[in-house]
């Protein structure tokens, strides 16, 4: 059986291209399982996953937990917020005493990059990164691909520009890794204030005007400002931003092609895209959460495949 080349899933930056072929392979599959009557599996009937989520999060923690359900593993959730973690409890400790309970595979959320790393050295589970810090998001960039090839057929030679706060965003370096992996070409636009200086470096073109950017493009990926990792001001005010970065249907209207618009979720309503746009048929927003629970059911298939029992 192919297997990964991988034991974690800790950043795309730890897999090669045929590792992202067989998640994808493996993805349509499931697509096709969650879309039965039945939309079960037996596969990890003697697999029991712990979600942990340090940070907030309404679709990656809801699509962990129901590819996790839809193979039939057990399932146990925890809520830093709701913790002994508030009572002064470390990672390392709060995580083996999770697994003396018999847990096999770590979903975890953290708000410090890197978390994941830490955690497969000093513990022995299988653990996937559902996003660390401003770091990486892993599972989002496969599930953000694996809807360009759903839709574009393929995403080899296709030009994706990356609209938004890409200084605070695990889903940019994600998508920027997963993206060059599969031969599109990337470019990023936002102010030059959330733009990372070492982006050039990983071979992504900046563009700083927006209707250049789009007009470039065949996929356009809008972030969110992640206010909550800002503690000085990088743009004047939320109304300049959009004035500036906002995508609109009268600046898409005008570009004379039709491209796809993406986003990974939450989204700021009216402030980096106007509701027209996010609910039109050139976006492919409710295709990528659909997609996620496919792509999240592949990855833990194919890590729970290593797993000695
Ligand atoms: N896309 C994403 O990670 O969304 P959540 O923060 O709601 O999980």
């Amino acid at each position: 059986m192919d297997q990964l080349s991988v034991e974690h899933l800790l950043g795309i930056k730890y897999l090669n291209i045929n590792d992202i072929d067989l998640i994808f392979k493996t993805a349509d599959h499931f697509k096709e399982v969650i879309n039965r009557p039945i939309k079960k599996v037996p596969s990890l009937r003697d697999i029991t996953i712990a979600n942990l989520f340090f940070e907030n999060s309404t679709r990656t923690k809801l699509s962990f937990e129901l590819a996790e359900k839809r193979l039939s593993a057990d399932v146990i959730n925890f809520s830093a917020s709701q913790s002994s973690v508030k009572k002064g409890e470390t990672l390392i400790d709060t995580v083996n005493n999770i697994l003396s309970m018999k847990v096999d595979i770590v979903v975890m959320r953290h708000g410090n990059v890197g978390a994941g790393v830490f955690l497969s050295k000093h513990v022995n589970a299988k653990i996937i990164n559902a996003g660390d810090g401003t770091h990486e998001h892993p599972t989002q960039a496969l599930l953000d691909s694996y809807s360009i090839r759903e839709k574009l057929g393929s995403v080899k030679g296709k030009k994706i520009v990356i609209v938004g706060d890409i200084l605070h965003s695990r889903v940019a370096l994600s998508n920027i890794y997963a993206l060059q992996l599969q031969g599109a070409k990337v470019k990023v636009c936002g102010p030059t204030t959330l733009i990372p200086k070492y982006i050039t470096s990983l071979g992504v073109e900046v563009e700083t005007n927006l209707k250049k950017a789009l007009e470039w493009c065949d996929v356009a990926n809008v972030l969110r400002v992640q206010h909550e990792r800002m503690d000085i001001k990088y743009f004047p005010s939320t109304r300049e931003y959009t004035q500036l970065f906002g995508i609109n249907k009268e600046i898409l209207d005008n570009l004379g092609k039709k491209i796809v618009i993406m986003h990974p979720g939450p989204i700021n309503r009216g402030v980096e895209i106007t509701s027209d746009v996010a609910d039109s048929n050139q976006s492919i927003i409710l295709n990528q959460v659909e997609n996620g629970v496919a792509i999240r059911m592949a990855v833990i298939y194919l890590l729970a495949q290593q797993i000695k029992r």
